[in-house]
């Protein structure tokens, strides 16, 4: 089975990017011939800092080397560095119509954020579907606000395969049963994100245990005292989730360990399981982020593979949509091609 899943280096990581990302990716390395990229090109589609992204690229490279992704076993690359990815985007444009980009919730919301509404942050969606096509991906493990495009990206391959010729595999959504979407501490309506969220609501990845217990400690619940999910307890509902994310105890288990037990102890609780999840995988991006010429090296490896298992697709790609292949790609060249090879 074929896995691709891709991370933007774009703000600081979370513990949403935890529960539908991270720990996701190191679940389904077991189970099949995985690729994670590092999606540098989609960060330029909002206004980002040129000089902080290789930092964050790299640093976003460390997260899931030390979250457990192994070297060995998964293809780990950088998006910008396997050029296939911007041309299977625009390729695809053919086959993706207009008002099917301007329905993405995603591009709504951040549009109606800013005055200057990169073209980029339309076409997103495209480069994503491009991505996954170009490995014919059979499942995508990521969370739940990234069905929508999923979706696309299903409806596109669909339609190139129509339009041109059987070439893409139509690949399955992996969405973890619980924390596929996890919610901010301080407003447990919107996702937990650092671009959407609040600061205080959001728990990053590199937070030290005294800023976890702070967040955790202050997060809002209802008016009750009930360890239970259900109407009204969106805030209590969400910190089941994390502590089941934390531990990967069921939150069935998780409401009936603290039937009674009142929010203070519960809260003292999820954060203590929070930083013991994330104690383990500090230390090993502090490892990872020792030694940057270690870490470029498993890029340059990742890249390398990438490169090689997209180029058959890439190539398929322009060949059934009627382009002429350069001459370097024909399998026998002619005499006459040789010729004016030498003449050049
Ligand atoms: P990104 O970088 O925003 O997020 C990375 C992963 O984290 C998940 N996630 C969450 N899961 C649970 N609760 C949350 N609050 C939460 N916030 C984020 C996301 O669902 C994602 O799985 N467009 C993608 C990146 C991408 C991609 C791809 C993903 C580009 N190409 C190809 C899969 C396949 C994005 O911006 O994810």
């Amino acid at each position: 089975m074929r896995i691709f899943s891709g991370i933007q280096p774009t703000g600081a990581k979370h513990l949403g990017n935890y529960a539908g990302g991270f720990r996701q990716y190191v679940e389904s390395q077991e189970r099949g011939d995985a690729f994670f990229c590092v999606v540098d090109l989609h960060s330029i589609t909002v206004d980002y800092d040129p000089a902080g992204l290789r930092e964050r690229t790299l640093s976003l490279a460390a997260m899931l080397f030390a979250a457990g992704l192994d070297p060995e076993r998964s293809t780990v690359f950088v998006q910008s560095h396997v050029p296939a990815h911007a041309e299977a985007a625009w390729l695809l444009s053919a086959v993706t119509s207009y008002g099917q980009l301007g329905r993405m919730t995603q591009f709504k919301d951040k549009a109606a954020q800013r005055d200057f509404v990169p073209a980029g942050l339309f076409t997103y969606p495209l480069l994503m579907a491009g991505d996954i096509l170009l490995y014919r991906t059979d499942a995508v493990p990521i969370g739940d606000d990234q069905r929508q495009h999923l979706e696309l990206a299903r409806d596109v391959a669909a339609r190139f395969n129509a339009r041109f010729g059987e070439l893409f595999r139509v690949p399955e959504g992996i969405y973890p049963a619980v924390g596929a979407r996890l919610m901010d501490l301080q407003e447990p309506t919107r996702k937990m994100s650092t671009t959407g969220g609040t600061p205080q609501g959001t728990v990053l990845l590199l937070d030290p245990p005294e800023t976890i217990r702070r967040k955790i400690r202050s997060a809002v619940t209802d008016s009750g005292s009930e360890i239970r999910r259900g109407a009204d307890k969106a805030g209590i509902a969400n910190l089941i989730d994390i502590m089941s994310v934390a531990t990967g105890e069921a939150p069935e288990w998780i409401e009936r360990r603290y039937d009674g037990g009142g929010y203070g102890r519960f809260k003292r609780d999820v954060a203590e399981a929070v930083i013991a999840l994330l104690e383990p995988f500090q230390a090993q991006y502090a490892e990872f982020r020792s030694d940057p010429g270690e870490l470029q090296r498993l890029l340059a490896v990742g890249g390398e593979k990438a490169r090689t298992a997209s180029a058959p697709t890439r190539a398929r790609m322009y060949e059934l949509m009627g382009f002429v292949a350069p001459i370097g790609a024909l399998k026998e060249p002619s005499k006459r091609n040789v010729q004016s090879i030498r003449n050049c």
